[in-house]
């Protein structure tokens, strides 16, 4: 009987369904162990405790939905998330270091994650590009990090005790912490960090309570490659996702890793839009939906072919189609110079352009990368996103990201591209104007989910790509795992 009483108890949120099969094996085995008249008696009171069985459980279901329906439900059941309480040397002073360090970028570091991350604010020029909107920011994609640890302070349902969180957060600065050592040659220096927070979390109550560490998650704004350094691939980065408990951690990242099996989920890089209400959102929608687009087509960036005569990237095709093109805009971002203290491109510039054009093109960088920042700040202008490769966005952002990506987006395979046998403008103008009018409105609709809200406020009714990323996290740690 004693487990009659347990289907009553709070945790039981799986339904009558999910255990009345419970019931079929015994129902098999005690017959089996007996005979005659016992067998009959056996029978007789599995009978009975079958059918109280299913009675209860008919009750406890009807008695878990009308308590819910009065409301004295937790809101916040299931979506409790601790926060680990690490020592400042793994989020904090990054920080703080960086902006004691006077040369070697330490500057422009510190200037980039001020604000709780956003960077410093942009300034509304005078032909109004930003519409002297509040939360404009210059953020960088590597303040991910500190953004999100932000926002969490104020996450609606953080737990005080990690035994009653769903989920685990480990706010370690990954993404400063590889750019603080992206420079230095030696192993041990840039992995000393991951080595340092594995062996903190290790020895914490709240890792193998469960899980081994499987219910935590950290955020970087790197691509998880970058994080992955484990001898097989270039002698680049930190091997902070590839440890024993890298490994059984999730990471939110910029772009995951397609090649090997990793707990990486890719969530949006930051744009230079944090709304602070949902005010903000609305009026931003409802400017970019009226504006009139000079260009057909525009992109953002430089070549990025790795030397002269190494083959072309299908990046340098997009490019050389674009210049090409007497319809498409094109801003070409310099590389930074050394010692830069400020962004080397203007935001603003980008914003003005990404505003002007009907669609954008976001082909694969090169190398090994296939996203890149602009794909979202274009779908903040309200501009709609070409792509080269699945890779570059629906393989990744499948939290943020509509499946059915052409109700937003273009998909012009690379291969005509770099074959020469696909013209870009022809394939684009040969889309019908209603067609083009729908998927501008749904790239509209879809920019709250790809923007980052300013951490200092709370949308109240409008989610935004943390709530998504939450959301997205909630559900695949509560995943049972084999
Ligand atoms: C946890 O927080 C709740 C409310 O936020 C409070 O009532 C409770 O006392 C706290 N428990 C502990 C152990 O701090
Ligand atoms: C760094 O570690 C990688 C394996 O992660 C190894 O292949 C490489 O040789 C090491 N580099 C140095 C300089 O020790
Ligand atoms: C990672 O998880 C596995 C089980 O999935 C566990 O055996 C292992 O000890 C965990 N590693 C660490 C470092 O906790
Ligand atoms: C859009 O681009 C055209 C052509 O360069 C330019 O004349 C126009 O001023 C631009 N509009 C905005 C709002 O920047």
């Amino acid at each position: 009987m004693r487990q009659l009483v347990k289907p009553g108890a709070p945790k039981a949120d799986s339904n009558a369904r999910s255990r009345r099969p419970a019931v079929g094996p015994k129902a098999k085995e005690k017959p089996a162990a007996a005979s005659g008249h016992r067998r009959l008696c056996y029978l007789a009171i599995l009978a009975v405790t079958i059918f109280l069985w299913y009675r209860f459980s008919l009750l406890d279901d009807d008695g878990l939905r009308t308590g819910r329906a009065k409301g004295d439900a937790d809101p916040c059941q299931g979506r409790y998330i601790y926060v680990c309480k690490l020592p400042a040397r793994f989020n904090a002073d990054i920080i703080r270091d960086a902006c004691r360090d006077t040369d070697a970028g330490g500057e422009r570091l510190c200037a980039s994650v001020g604000n709780a991350g956003l960077g410093r604010p942009l300034e509304d020029p005078a032909d109004g590009v930003l519409t002297g909107e509040n939360g404009w920011h210059g953020t960088r994609q590597l303040a991910l990090d500190v953004i999100f640890h932000n926002r969490m302070k104020r996450y609606e349902c953080l737990a005080n005790r990690s035994t009653v969180a769903t989920a685990i957060f480990v706010p370690f600065y990954a993404s400063l912490d590889f750019a603080r050592h992206a420079a230095v040659g030696d192993n041990a220096t840039r992995d000393a960090a991951a080595a340092d927070v594995a062996d903190w979390l290790r020895w914490r109550p709240e890792w193998d309570r469960r899980s081994d560490g499987h219910d935590h998650f950290l955020v970087a704004g790197r691509a998880a490659r970058d994080l992955m350094r484990d001898g097989s691939g270039p002698d680049w980065g930190t091997n902070l996702l590839v440890t024993p408990a890298g490994r059984n951690m999730s990471a939110l990242v910029l772009e995951s890793s397609l090649h090997e099996a990793t707990s990486g989920f890719a969530v949006p890089y930051p744009t230079y839009f944090h709304p602070r209400t949902d005010a903000d959102v609305f009026r931003w929608q409802e400017r970019v939906r009226g504006l009139r687009r000079t260009w057909l087509m525009a992109f953002v960036g430089g070549e990025t072919r790795q030397a002269p005569g190494s083959p072309a990237t299908t990046n340098d095709y997009v490019m050389a189609q674009c210049k090409a093109s007497e319809s498409c805009g094109h801003l070409k971002l310099g590389r930074c110079a050394a010692g830069s203290t400020s962004q080397c491109h203007s935001p603003v510039n980008v914003m003005r352009l990404l505003q002007n054009a009907t669609f954008c093109l976001h082909p694969p960088p090169g190398g090994d990368s296939y996203t890149r920042r602009w794909a979202f700040d274009s779908m903040v202008a309200g501009c709609i996103p070409v792509f080269f490769n699945p890779a570059s966005a629906y393989l990744q952002y499948k939290w943020h990201l509509p499946k059915d990506y052409t109700k937003y987006s273009v998909l012009v395979p690379e291969a005509g591209i770099r074959a020469g046998t696909v013209s870009i403008e022809a394939t684009l103008r040969a889309i019908p104007a209603a067609t083009v009018a729908r998927m501008r409105e749904e790239v509209v609709r879809l920019i709250p989910t790809v923007v980052y809200a300013d951490p200092s406020a709370k949308l109240e009714t409008v989610k935004d790509a943390f709530d998504i990323a939450v959301e997205g996290i909630l559900h695949s740690v509560a995943r049972p795992r084999a």
